[in-house]
C-alpha cells in the first residue's frame, strides 16, 4: 500500500496514514487502502486492539478536495459513495479501535476518527466539519456519526458553522475521550487500548457489536441483542476462566476462546 502503513506493537496494530504532503487527504486509493488495512488487521488473531493515527502531524485533513473538485452527482454516487465502505470496514473490526488524534482532522478524517470507537487527541488535534464551506456536506458519516455521539445540538453547530474546534473544546463536547500531549499521543492510546486488551477477546467483540447494534436500533432490539450476545458468552472458556478465577481470588488468564 502506498499511503496506509501497518506496524505492529506486540498485540496492538497501527493503521498509519502515510501522505502528509496533502496533509493525509482521504483520496479514493487512501479510502481503498483503509478497508485493505482493516480486513488485514480484523483476520490477524495475533492483534488484539487497532490504532488509527497520521503520527505526531496531521491525522487528515479531509476528503481529498482536489480529486472531487471536478465530479458529478454520478461519480459520488458510484465510485466514491462504494469506497466509503473502507470507513465502515474500519468500524466492524471486532476488536477495539483507538484513533489517535494530533493536528488537522477535518471533514472526511474528522468523520474517519468518529468510525474508531474512542479517540485520544493531542493538545495540538483540531477537529472540524469544515464542508459547508465548500458548498457541501459531511458525506462519510459526519450528519449521522457526530449526532449520536455528542447531541444534534453540537452536532448542527459544528457542520452548520464550519467552525474549527481545539482539543480541549472537542473535549469538552463529549467528541474525544482524553487529550494528551503530542509527545505522549501514542504511548496514551496504546495504554488505554491495552486496558482493553487485557480482556478476553471475544466478550470485547460482543461488547462493540452490542453498542454500536444498540446505537443503530431502539431500546428493546438493542436489549434483545445484548443479552444474546450475553447469554452466548457462557459458552466461552474465558467465560470460565474469569468467574473461576474471581471465586479462586486470582488473576484470569483469557485466551479468547
Ligand atoms: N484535499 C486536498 N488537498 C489538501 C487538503 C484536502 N482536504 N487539505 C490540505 N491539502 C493540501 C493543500 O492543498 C496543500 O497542497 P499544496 O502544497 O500542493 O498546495 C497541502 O495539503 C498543505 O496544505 P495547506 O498549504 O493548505 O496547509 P495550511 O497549514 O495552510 O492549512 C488546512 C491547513 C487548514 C488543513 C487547509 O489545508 C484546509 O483547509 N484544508 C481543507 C480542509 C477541508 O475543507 N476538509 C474537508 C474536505 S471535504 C470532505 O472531507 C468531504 C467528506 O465528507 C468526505
Amino acid at each position: 500500500m502506498d499511503y496506509v502503513l501497518i506496524e505492529r506493537d506486540e498485540e496492538i496494530a497501527v493503521i498509519r496514514l502515510n501522505r502528509p504532503e496533502a496533509k493525509n487527504a482521504l483520496n479514493l486509493q487512501v479510502i481503498a487502502e483503509l478497508g485493505e488495512a482493516a480486513d488485514i488487521v480484523a483476520r490477524d488473531p495475533q492483534v488484539k486492539g487497532v490504532i488509527v493515527t497520521g503520527g505526531e502531524g496531521d491525522f487528515a485533513a479531509g476528503g481529498d478536495i482536489k480529486e472531487m473538485a471536478t465530479k458529478y452527482a454520478p461519480d459520488m454516487l458510484t465510485a466514491y459513495g462504494a469506497d466509503l465502505s473502507g470507513f465502515e470496514k474500519l468500524e466492524r473490526i471486532p476488536k477495539p479501535v483507538i484513533a489517535a488524534v494530533s493536528g488537522y482532522a477535518l471533514g472526511g478524517g474528522c468523520e474517519l476518527a468518529l468510525v474508531c470507537d474512542m479517540i485520544v487527541a493531542s493538545d495540538t488535534a483540531v477537529f472540524g466539519l469544515p464542508e459547508i464551506t465548500l458548498g457541501i456536506i459531511p458525506g462519510a458519516g459526519g450528519t449521522q456519526r457526530l449526532p449520536r455521539l455528542v447531541g444534534p445540538n453540537r452536532a448542527k453547530e459544528m457542520i452548520f458553522t464550519g467552525s474549527f474546534y481545539k482539543a480541549e473544546e472537542a473535549l469538552a463536547m463529549g467528541l474525544v475521550n482524553k487529550v494528551v500531549p503530542v509527545e505522549k499521543l501514542m504511548d496514551e492510546a496504546k495504554a488505554l487500548l491495552r486496558k482493553c486488551t487485557r480482556h478476553g477477546a471475544v466478550a470485547l467483540a460482543c461488547a462493540k457489536a452490542s453498542v454500536n447494534e444498540g446505537m443503530n436500533t431502539d431500546l428493546y432490539t438493542g436489549l434483545a441483542y445484548e443479552r444474546k450476545c450475553f447469554s452466548l458468552l457462557f459458552s466461552t472458556e474465558d467465560q470460565k476462566e474469569g468467574m473461576t478465577a474471581f471465586v479462586e481470588k486470582r488473576k484470569p488468564q483469557f485466551k479468547g476462546r
